[in-house]
């Protein structure tokens, strides 16, 4: 299974990443700033903390927050 958005707000992390390079944002707090996403059940988070480490926006392995 391909893990490429916050299901719960439906934002493709390909968006997210568009957004954070516009406004700068280096962290998941700052992007959350600017989009709405990871406020739900949060699973998405450490994906988010990924591509904005590595510039990934798709995801076939399970990241948990400890391993982030
Ligand atoms: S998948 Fe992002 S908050 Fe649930």
């Amino acid at each position: 299974m391909k893990i490429d958005r916050c299901l719960c707000f439906q934002k493709p992390f390909s968006q997210l990443k568009r957004v954070a390079a516009s406004q700068k944002c280096d962290t998941v707090e700052a992007l959350q700033e600017y989009v709405v996403f990871g406020k739900k059940c949060a699973l998405c988070k450490p994906y988010v903390r990924r591509m904005l480490e590595t510039g990934e926006v798709e995801f076939s392995e399970i990241i948990t927050e400890v391993e982030a």
